[in-house]
């Protein structure tokens, strides 16, 4: 067994160097047909067999998202929500939107106490953290609308893996240990994830009984399994005695929403990405398109210059995104203002040279508005053209840490994503407005960017990630390294990153993002910089050659179980 973890770390080692594909059965040549990234290999696996048995894109992103619910549990989810964007082989999208919705009975002040303050962890590690889970349902609704495969057939890896289980290797142990603390004091969670209290090692398998029974539930009765039987109750039931606010009604009333998705153009190539709920494409095309002003590639990777010009757009775009953007079934969201060449003109003309503008000094751009951390994301292509970039999440890593029940899955922690109290920071320090308030039925305004890129009509990459609001820099990094500096998809996942979020006002770096001498000279231009962050994000993309249209894979080695295989 331990040989067989050796092999396949050599293999992922090897599958990172050469790019793509080192672990495949046809690993002579980059792969053509089609081709899996995810953060976990087990479920990247899961994927790879669906396309090679002919399914589509779709089929293989339904079977990886139970999977991935059952091998990354950290991420991984039945119980959290997410968006899937999809491109089809003619150039036609579809973006799914199963994000979580706050239950009908929340209210803007759920999260203060009596003298309005914030109270600690009411967002994150309780039951009103909990928004109603929308992944049962966005995967029902892309297989019934677009794949080609029965559940029952999509659902039996996971099933499977739930309940032989599966051996976890370093990574997934290391992850888990990560979390045990929080996951040991809560007691669904400790008899599920942990030895009573001792963190789960590598190379044991780990066997979820519990999960494969809802799982096995769900493949033979569908979205109502989860949303008007025992699975819906026993949630329910756990929040009621818990402090919670679900009823049956919320999770019955559930639905997923459709929209179309948000696109812009930079150097040549078309960006398509996320919509609100989500401010990710929104942010990232604010990004671009102030960007696309500058000759970054010519500046150089990480130089000083790119990130004074790059950190400048993403202080403006974030300051935008936390004022302007929120569900759209409750505000009308400015994307067409926010994304209009003029006004990146604009913004584009108020970044001084070599100078940090204060984020103190930097107000959303179209004044006021006109009326009142854990993720997985995974890419695939497969044989008939079609892609599919989904970001789910429970939020925090291992979500509200909350099990119900004998659901045997992790509960997420999304009502943080709302803004609990203007001005005061969310769990990812973001600082949002009143429009991502809470109230019932409401969606928490995101920062997930799964997100395509064609070339004159032709699929170029498919790419996202993890990492709360750093998810949007993430994504906006990956790009650029291809577009501006010309890397290939594993080195454009691997390369050190930066982010800003306008507030707090630092440059998050991580390890050897940038020389002492590009250090130095940022701060000489006013940036504080904040390098005491380990690294972020789990990329997981995949880039078509376009001469060749061979395909490159790119997981990130942030994740070390991931993988990217393609046949
Ligand atoms: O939707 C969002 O923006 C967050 N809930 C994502 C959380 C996340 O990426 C945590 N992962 N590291």
């Amino acid at each position: 067994m331990l040989a067989s973890r050796l092999n396949l770390y050599r293999c992922l080692a090897l599958a990172g160097v050469l790019a793509a594909g080192g672990c495949s059965a046809q690993a002579a040549g980059a792969p053509r047909h089609g081709m899996v990234a995810t953060a976990q290999h087990e479920a990247t696996r899961v994927g790879l067999a669906v396309l090679e048995a002919g399914g589509n894109a779709v089929d293989a992103a339904v079977a990886v998202g139970y999977a991935l619910a059952v091998v990354d549990p950290c991420c991984g989810n039945v119980g959290g929500g997410g968006f899937m964007l999809v491109r089809f082989a003619g150039g036609k999208e579809a973006f799914v939107d199963f994000r979580e919705r706050a239950p009908l009975l929340a209210s803007p002040s759920i999260f203060l106490d009596a003298s309005g303050r914030v109270r600690k962890d009411a967002s994150t590690k309780s039951f009103l953290a909990v928004g109603v889970p929308g992944t049962v349902a966005g995967l029902e609704y892309a297989r019934t609308h677009f794949g080609s495969m029965s559940r029952r057939r999509l659902m039996a890896p996971a099933i499977a893996l739930a309940r032989e289980g599966f051996v976890l290797d370093g990574g997934d142990a290391a992850e888990l240990s990560a979390a045990n603390e929080e996951l040991s004091a809560s007691p669904g969670a400790r008899r599920i994830f942990t030895h009573d209290g001792t963190p789960r090692r590598a190379g044991e398998r780990f066997v979820q009984p519990q999960l494969a029974r809802t799982l096995d539930a769900i493949a033979l009765s569908g979205p109502d399994a989860f949303y008007r039987g025992w699975i819906a109750r026993e949630i329910v039931d756990a929040s009621r005695g818990g402090g919670g606010l679900l009823s049956m009604r919320d999770f019955a009333d559930y639905r997923v929403a459709t929209a179309p998705p948000v696109h812009c153009r930079y150097r040549g190539y078309d960006i398509t990405s996320a919509p609100p709920p989500s401010s990710g494409g929104t942010t990232l095309c604010e990004i671009l398109n102030i960007a696309s002003g500058f000759p970054i590639g010519r500046y150089g990777w990480n130089s000083a210059q790119t990130v004074h010009v790059l950190v400048e757009a993403e202080r403006r775009a974030f300051a935008d995104r936390n004022a302007y953007l929120a569900d759209p079934a409750f505000v009308k969201n400015p994307v067409d203002r926010l994304l209009d060449s003029a006004y990146a003109a604009k913004l584009r003309a108020q970044i001084v040279a070599n100078r940090a503008t204060p984020s103190v000094d930097v107000r959303p751009g179209l004044g006021p508005p006109s009326e009142e951390t854990q993720t997985t994301h995974y890419s695939i292509v497969d044989e008939y053209g079609n892609a599919v970039a989904v970001t789910y999440t429970i939020n925090d890593s291992f979500g509200s840490d909350l099990v119900a029940g004998d659901t045997g899955f992790l509960l997420n922690d999304e009502m943080d994503d709302f803004t609990s109290k203007p001005g005061a920071p969310n769990m990812y320090g973001l600082v949002q407005g009143v429009r991502n308030e809470v109230e019932g039925g409401k969606r928490p305004l995101s920062s997930m960017t799964p997100t395509i890129v064609t070339r004159d009509g032709k699929l170029f990459m498919v790419t996202g990630s993890p990492g709360g609001p750093r998810i949007i820099t993430t994504t906006l990094a990956t790009i650029q390294n291809a577009i501006d500096f010309g890397m290939g998809a594993q080195a454009a996942v691997a390369a050190p990153r930066f982010h800003h979020q306008w507030l707090p006002d630092l440059v998050y770096v991580e390890p050897r993002a940038f020389t002492a001498a590009t250090a130095q000279r940022l701060r000489e231009m006013g940036y504080a910089i904040d390098d005491r962050f380990e690294e972020w994000g789990s990329a997981q993309t995949i880039v078509v050659d376009p001469r060749s249209g061979r395909l490159f894979g790119g997981s990130d080695p942030r994740s070390p179980a991931g993988a990217a295989l393609g046949f």
